[in-house]
Protein backbone atom coordinates (compact mmCIF):
# COMPACT_ATOMS: atom_id res chain seq x y z
CA UNK A 1 0.00 0.00 0.00
CA UNK A 2 1.39 3.44 -0.87
CA UNK A 3 0.81 5.77 1.66
CA UNK A 4 -0.47 9.05 0.16
CA UNK A 5 -1.51 11.13 2.65
CA UNK A 6 -1.67 10.79 7.02
CA UNK A 7 -3.02 13.55 9.05
CA UNK A 8 -3.44 13.83 12.92
CA UNK A 9 -7.66 14.27 13.64
CA UNK A 10 -8.19 14.88 16.83
CA UNK A 11 -7.26 13.67 20.60
CA UNK A 12 -9.92 12.36 22.94
CA UNK A 13 -10.06 11.20 26.10
CA UNK A 14 -13.33 9.44 25.44
CA UNK A 15 -14.74 7.64 22.79
CA UNK A 16 -17.99 8.87 22.48
CA UNK A 17 -16.05 12.16 20.47
CA UNK A 18 -14.18 9.84 18.18
CA UNK A 19 -14.55 10.84 14.64
CA UNK A 20 -17.77 9.61 13.48
CA UNK A 21 -16.72 9.01 10.12
CA UNK A 22 -17.54 5.35 9.38
CA UNK A 23 -14.04 4.20 8.01
CA UNK A 24 -11.93 0.92 9.34
CA UNK A 25 -10.07 1.55 12.47
CA UNK A 26 -6.89 0.06 13.76
CA UNK A 27 -5.54 0.94 17.19
CA UNK A 28 -2.24 0.24 18.49
CA UNK A 29 -1.78 -0.71 22.30
CA UNK A 30 0.46 -2.08 24.73
CA UNK A 31 3.26 -1.01 27.63
CA UNK A 32 4.26 2.14 27.94
CA UNK A 33 7.39 2.79 26.00
CA UNK A 34 7.19 -0.13 23.55
CA UNK A 35 7.23 1.76 20.63
CA UNK A 36 3.63 2.49 19.79
CA UNK A 37 4.01 6.06 19.08
CA UNK A 38 7.53 4.99 16.99
CA UNK A 39 5.46 2.38 14.79
CA UNK A 40 3.26 4.21 13.90
CA UNK A 41 5.53 6.94 12.53
CA UNK A 42 7.33 4.02 10.80
CA UNK A 43 4.42 3.09 8.90
CA UNK A 44 3.38 6.48 7.54
CA UNK A 45 7.20 7.49 6.41
CA UNK A 46 6.79 10.41 8.94
CA UNK A 47 9.04 11.50 11.87
CA UNK A 48 6.98 13.05 13.96
CA UNK A 49 3.33 12.69 13.19
CA UNK A 50 2.54 10.39 16.68
CA UNK A 51 4.65 11.73 19.32
CA UNK A 52 7.48 10.06 20.92
CA UNK A 53 9.24 10.32 24.56
CA UNK A 54 12.19 7.67 25.76
CA UNK A 55 10.84 8.15 28.80
CA UNK A 56 7.04 6.13 29.53
CA UNK A 57 3.69 7.61 29.34
CA UNK A 58 4.49 10.24 26.97
CA UNK A 59 0.98 9.45 24.61
CA UNK A 60 -2.15 10.03 26.95
CA UNK A 61 -5.11 10.34 25.33
CA UNK A 62 -6.69 8.48 22.18
CA UNK A 63 -5.23 9.99 19.11
CA UNK A 64 -6.63 9.55 15.72
CA UNK A 65 -4.80 9.99 12.06
CA UNK A 66 -6.51 9.68 9.02
CA UNK A 67 -4.59 7.82 6.26
CA UNK A 68 -4.92 8.08 2.61
CA UNK A 69 -8.50 9.54 3.54
CA UNK A 70 -10.00 5.91 3.90
CA UNK A 71 -8.91 4.19 7.30
CA UNK A 72 -7.83 5.31 11.05
CA UNK A 73 -5.03 4.41 12.53
CA UNK A 74 -5.02 5.31 16.64
CA UNK A 75 -2.55 5.75 19.30
CA UNK A 76 -3.31 4.89 22.66
CA UNK A 77 -1.81 5.36 25.90
CA UNK A 78 0.26 2.53 27.46
CA UNK A 79 -0.39 0.60 30.07
CA UNK A 80 1.33 -0.20 32.75
CA UNK A 81 3.53 2.62 34.10
CA UNK A 82 3.89 2.50 37.40
CA UNK A 83 4.47 6.14 37.82
CA UNK A 84 1.02 7.10 37.20
CA UNK A 85 -1.07 7.38 40.13
CA UNK A 86 -3.33 4.86 41.26
CA UNK A 87 -6.33 7.18 40.68
CA UNK A 88 -4.79 7.83 37.39
CA UNK A 89 -3.96 4.49 36.25
CA UNK A 90 -7.57 3.80 37.00
CA UNK A 91 -9.06 6.24 35.00
CA UNK A 92 -7.01 5.47 31.82
CA UNK A 93 -7.88 2.02 31.93
CA UNK A 94 -11.40 2.78 32.29
CA UNK A 95 -11.11 5.33 29.19
CA UNK A 96 -9.07 2.76 26.98
CA UNK A 97 -11.69 -0.15 28.23
CA UNK A 98 -14.64 2.26 26.58
CA UNK A 99 -12.24 2.90 23.43
CA UNK A 100 -12.77 -1.27 22.81
CA UNK A 101 -15.77 -1.88 23.98
CA UNK A 102 -17.55 0.82 22.23
CA UNK A 103 -15.19 1.88 18.88
CA UNK A 104 -17.84 -0.75 16.41
CA UNK A 105 -15.65 0.40 13.07
CA UNK A 106 -12.29 -0.76 14.87
CA UNK A 107 -11.63 -3.65 12.59
CA UNK A 108 -8.16 -5.25 14.36
CA UNK A 109 -6.21 -3.88 17.06
CA UNK A 110 -2.20 -4.17 17.52
CA UNK A 111 -1.15 -5.66 20.52
CA UNK A 112 3.10 -5.01 20.81
CA UNK A 113 5.70 -6.53 22.71
CA UNK A 114 9.00 -5.86 22.78
CA UNK A 115 10.97 -8.75 21.51
CA UNK A 116 13.35 -8.60 24.01
CA UNK A 117 10.94 -9.39 26.74
CA UNK A 118 9.71 -13.17 28.16
CA UNK A 119 5.48 -13.16 28.24
CA UNK A 120 4.14 -10.29 30.85
CA UNK A 121 1.30 -10.65 32.83
CA UNK A 122 -0.41 -7.40 31.98
CA UNK A 123 0.00 -8.43 28.27
CA UNK A 124 -1.33 -11.64 28.67
CA UNK A 125 -4.76 -9.70 30.80
CA UNK A 126 -4.73 -7.56 27.85
CA UNK A 127 -5.12 -10.45 25.02
CA UNK A 128 -7.26 -11.98 27.28
CA UNK A 129 -9.80 -9.06 27.36
CA UNK A 130 -9.58 -8.51 23.58
CA UNK A 131 -10.85 -12.55 23.24
CA UNK A 132 -13.21 -12.03 25.89
CA UNK A 133 -14.69 -9.29 23.88
CA UNK A 134 -14.55 -10.43 20.42
CA UNK A 135 -11.98 -7.53 19.12
CA UNK A 136 -9.47 -8.94 16.40
CA UNK A 137 -6.45 -8.29 17.01
CA UNK A 138 -2.51 -9.28 16.34
CA UNK A 139 0.98 -9.19 17.77
CA UNK A 140 3.61 -6.79 16.49
CA UNK A 141 7.07 -7.64 18.52
CA UNK A 142 9.24 -4.52 18.35
CA UNK A 143 12.54 -3.22 18.43
CA UNK A 144 13.83 -6.21 16.61
CA UNK A 145 16.94 -4.20 15.69
CA UNK A 146 18.04 -5.03 19.56
CA UNK A 147 18.56 -7.91 19.05
CA UNK A 148 20.83 -10.56 16.89
CA UNK A 149 18.84 -12.31 14.27
CA UNK A 150 18.97 -15.93 16.63
CA UNK A 151 18.23 -14.48 19.38
CA UNK A 152 15.24 -12.51 18.36
CA UNK A 153 14.22 -15.92 16.47
CA UNK A 154 14.68 -17.46 20.06
CA UNK A 155 12.48 -15.28 21.53
CA UNK A 156 9.68 -15.29 19.39
CA UNK A 157 9.40 -18.88 18.85
CA UNK A 158 9.83 -19.47 22.83
CA UNK A 159 7.11 -16.38 23.18
CA UNK A 160 4.67 -17.85 20.65
CA UNK A 161 5.03 -21.27 22.85
CA UNK A 162 3.51 -19.64 26.08
CA UNK A 163 0.64 -18.05 24.33
CA UNK A 164 -0.58 -21.71 23.02
CA UNK A 165 -0.84 -22.65 26.73
CA UNK A 166 -3.78 -20.53 26.89
CA UNK A 167 -4.28 -19.66 22.96
CA UNK A 168 -5.77 -22.71 20.81
CA UNK A 169 -4.33 -20.62 17.99
CA UNK A 170 -1.54 -18.08 17.70
CA UNK A 171 -2.85 -14.73 16.48
CA UNK A 172 -0.95 -13.10 13.55
CA UNK A 173 2.32 -11.51 14.29
CA UNK A 174 4.34 -9.19 12.71
CA UNK A 175 8.36 -8.74 13.70
CA UNK A 176 9.28 -4.76 13.64
CA UNK A 177 12.40 -2.23 14.35
CA UNK A 178 10.86 1.48 13.72
CA UNK A 179 14.49 2.09 13.89
CA UNK A 180 15.44 -0.16 10.29
CA UNK A 181 11.85 -0.23 8.90
CA UNK A 182 11.39 -4.13 9.41
CA UNK A 183 7.66 -5.26 8.88
CA UNK A 184 6.53 -2.00 7.07
CA UNK A 185 5.63 -3.82 3.83
CA UNK A 186 3.99 -6.98 5.58
CA UNK A 187 2.56 -4.81 7.80
CA UNK A 188 0.83 -2.22 5.47
CA UNK A 189 -0.03 -4.94 3.46
CA UNK A 190 -2.13 -6.55 5.60
CA UNK A 191 -3.70 -3.87 6.69
CA UNK A 192 -4.59 -2.91 2.52
CA UNK A 193 -5.93 -6.86 2.91
CA UNK A 194 -8.34 -6.49 5.88
CA UNK A 195 -9.51 -2.94 4.47
CA UNK A 196 -10.88 -4.94 1.17
CA UNK A 197 -12.04 -7.68 3.21
CA UNK A 198 -14.50 -5.31 5.43
CA UNK A 199 -14.96 -2.58 2.55
CA UNK A 200 -18.40 -4.18 1.55
CA UNK A 201 -19.47 -3.05 5.74
CA UNK A 202 -18.49 0.24 4.98
CA UNK A 203 -20.33 1.14 2.46
P1 LIG B 1 3.96 5.69 25.47
O1 LIG B 1 3.33 6.69 24.56
O2 LIG B 1 4.68 6.31 26.60
O3 LIG B 1 3.01 4.62 25.92
O4 LIG B 1 5.16 4.94 24.64
P2 LIG B 1 5.15 4.34 23.16
O5 LIG B 1 4.77 2.90 23.24
O6 LIG B 1 4.37 5.17 22.23
O7 LIG B 1 6.71 4.37 22.80
P3 LIG B 1 7.49 5.43 21.86
O8 LIG B 1 7.14 5.19 20.44
O9 LIG B 1 7.31 6.78 22.42
O10 LIG B 1 8.99 4.90 22.03
C1 LIG B 1 9.61 4.76 23.29
C2 LIG B 1 11.13 4.74 23.14
O11 LIG B 1 11.54 3.56 22.43
C3 LIG B 1 11.69 5.91 22.32
O12 LIG B 1 12.91 6.29 22.91
C4 LIG B 1 11.90 5.31 20.94
O13 LIG B 1 12.92 5.97 20.21
C5 LIG B 1 12.31 3.89 21.28
N1 LIG B 1 11.94 2.96 20.20
C6 LIG B 1 10.70 2.75 19.71
N2 LIG B 1 10.71 1.83 18.73
C7 LIG B 1 11.99 1.43 18.59
C8 LIG B 1 12.66 0.48 17.73
O14 LIG B 1 12.07 -0.20 16.87
N3 LIG B 1 14.01 0.35 17.89
C9 LIG B 1 14.72 1.05 18.81
N4 LIG B 1 16.02 0.81 18.91
N5 LIG B 1 14.12 1.95 19.63
C10 LIG B 1 12.79 2.15 19.52
MG1 LIG C 1 3.16 6.77 22.56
Amino acid sequence: MKIRSADFVMSNSNVTNAPKERMPEYAFIGRSNVGKSSLINMLMERKDLAKISGKPGKTQLINHFKINEEWFLVDLPGYGYAKVSKKKRTIFQFFIENYFKEREQLVCTFVLIDSRHDPQKIDLEFMKFLGENQIPFCIAFTKADKLGSSKLNKQITSYKKKLLNTWETLPKSFITSSSTGLGREEFLDFIDGVNEDVAKDFK
